[in-house]
């Protein structure tokens, strides 16, 4: 059964009520394309309300381990269906007949999740009473032992109810090295009400059609908008619903974010991800499967979970296992970390953040010391590319930024920086990178001034100087294409429009090697130095003739502006001073403490 195009969400309720989504004899097919939105969210969460009471539901599979031979499900159901299983069919194209005689059954592990909270005064749903509570059952399954680089075709349920078919292919051992391997990255899709629900899934069912090979989405987490001890599990059934086409296709990787966080732990019980660490470290996380890491091609990657921040003792153990992952991988090629709170960011949002500082000096180090090459963050809803960054000077490398163009005269919201593109060589730094939202939720990003007066909040000297690309809101929400291949890391972002129509924002190439090459690199490693020459009462400036020179207190407030090479401290007040010497489009910044 197909449902018509022509179907108004008001008739669905009369069209679907006679059994028709009852198991496996009916073939519902939730095509995106038969709808306009908004009518999908509504459909979808129609259909999700009259579903039997032993259909499966919120299903998903998660890379768990080695993507060669193991891939992992999880879905809820209503409370009265106590067991679950996967049949897997080793065949790209397989029918519900070929599920009679499956090649793996895998029983699931199913636990009573009781008394969720399902909506709150904040969804507004129509016809669901605020703060109610549902009762669930999560099933989790995980297949290991598969052959690399195969197709195949699950479903999840039990004899009271199947879902629709879904595949995967298991990463392939003779691994393109040149053609490489691509994933999604969204983040923050952040949802509570239909209107929200409409715009992530948009992002998400364009994002599939632009990279339609793309061997896992990557979501950096902040699924959904309500946390804590009253958030909405309506909100990750509509997260699910909405894409569950896409989930039955594509495995996710998810990071926590900060507004998954949950005393009642929907997020976890929802992904079937690696809880080695909770078994294994000295600190565990509050919610299971939240750091955990995979090879794919060359690549480790590193899903690191930064909300339980305040456990004493919490960055060191993740330092540890960080370390443990990279000495298992250590001749893999490229170490990308992922995770939501940003280390570096530049919004008015979360630039000033005390816990991202936090984050930010805890683990430089260990970022430095393991060579991390790629951040992938979330959390600012900001597009930005900051770096090359030296972790321990939390400057920019020098030599390591290449062919970034000059497109707008920058001071502009959607592009502060006036830069596009750009070749960002990794050896011997860190690439920051976020791409904004995928979700409607928008920050607004700083210019320099704001982040010479906010000092005082991040504590890092020429924040400004770290954005070496694109830097701006775009205003609509995004989605990156990511392809990694054994010398070039390809990002490209696109912007994706009411209609679903994805636009190119930016694009940009990460590489990995010796030395600098270009004539632009050289000189602008000129050493310039800034320091308080205290015997002789003055602050100096050496290596470059500024034009004019900027002082300011650690408040960010401008303390007078001077030109020449020498300073004057007697008539400046005892404190800490950032110096801005601006010499043509360039600013050396130096910082300084007068006694
Ligand atoms: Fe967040």
């Amino acid at each position: 059964m197909k449902i018509s195009n022509t179907i108004k969400s008001g008739v669905v309720v009369a069209f679907l009520s006679a059994g028709m989504l009852s198991a496996s004899a009916q073939e519902i097919n939730l095509n995106q394309d038969n709808y306009t939105v908004p009518s999908w969210t509504r459909l979808t969460r129609l259909m999700a309300e009259m579903q039997s009471a032993s259909q499966p539901y919120s299903i998903n599979m998660t890379l768990n381990g080695d993507p060669t031979t193991r891939m992992a499900f999880a879905w809820f159901t209503n409370n009265s269906v106590k067991t679950g299983k996967v049949q897997i069919v080793m065949k790209a194209d397989a029918t519900v007949d070929d599920f009679n005689n499956p090649n793996i059954t895998i029983d699931a592990v199913s636990a009573d999740v009781k008394d969720l909270n399902y909506v709150t005064s904040k969804n507004g749903v129509e016809g669901i009473e605020a703060n109610t509570k549902r009762s669930y059952t999560s099933h989790k399954a995980l297949a290991t032992d598969l052959k690399p680089g195969t197709t195949y075709s699950f479903r999840v349920g039990n004899e009271q109810g199947w879902s629709e078919i879904g595949h995967f292919t298991t990463a392939s051992e003779s691994y393109d090295k040149k053609e490489g391997f691509s994933f999604i990255y969204i983040t923050d899709t952040q949802a509570q009400n239909d209107e929200m629900f409409d715009v992530s899934q948009k992002t998400a069912h364009a994002a599939q059609k632009m990279v339609p090979d793309a061997k896992f989405v990557l979501v950096n987490g902040d699924l959904v908008e309500t946390s804590g001890s009253n958030n909405s599990e309506w909100e990750y059934e509509q997260w699910f619903s909405t894409m569950q086409d896409i989930w039955m296709n594509y495995p996710l990787v998810v990071a926590q974010g900060n507004h998954d966080t949950s005393s009642n732990s929907n997020f976890s019980w929802h992904f079937n991800t690696d809880n080695t660490f909770n078994t294994t470290s000295a600190v565990p996380t509050t919610m299971e499967g939240t750091v955990y890491s995979f090879v794919q091609g060359d690549a480790l990657f590193m899903v690191i979970n930064y909300e339980d921040y305040k456990k004493e003792g919490y960055f060191d153990a993740l330092a540890d296992w960080m370390r443990k992952q990279v000495e298992e991988h250590k001749d893999v090629k490229w170490r990308i970390a992922t995770f939501h709170k940003n280390m570096f960011t530049g919004s008015k949002s979360h630039q000033s953040d005390s816990d991202g500082r936090l984050v930010r000096e805890h683990m430089l180090p260990v970022f430095n010391e393991l060579h991390i090459d790629v951040a992938l963050q979330g959390h600012d809803h900001i597009y930005e590319v900051i770096g090359p960054v030296n972790n321990l000077t939390k400057t920019l490398v020098d030599g390591a930024v290449e062919e970034v163009e000059t497109v707008v005269s920058g001071g502009v919201r959607e592009n502060m920086t006036g830069k596009q593109g750009g070749v960002f060589n990794v050896n011997e730094g860190t690439l920051y990178f976020l791409n904004n939202s995928a979700g409607k939720k928008k920050y607004e990003p700083r210019d320099e001034q704001a982040m010479i007066d906010a000092y005082a909040d991040h504590g890092v000297d020429n924040y400004w100087g770290l954005f070496s690309g694109k830097f701006g809101q775009t205003g609509e929400p995004t989605f990156s294409d990511v392809t990694v291949t054994a010398d070039t890391i390809f990002v490209s972002t696109y912007t994706v429009n009411d209609g679903g129509t994805a636009t190119l924002f930016d694009s940009f190439k990460i590489i990995k090697e010796n030395g600098s090459t270009t004539n632009v690199s050289k000189a602008e490693t000129s050493p310039v130095r800034i320091y308080n020459d205290s015997d002789n009462k003055q602050i100096v400036i050496k290596g470059v003739e500024p034009e004019s020179v900027e002082v300011y207190s650690s408040n960010g407030s401008l303390a007078g502006r001077y030109t020449g090479t020498t300073i004057a401290t007697n008539a400046m007040g005892s404190g800490l001073y950032i110096v801005k010497a601006i010499k043509g489009n360039k600013s050396y910044y130096g910082k300084v403490i007068v006694e």
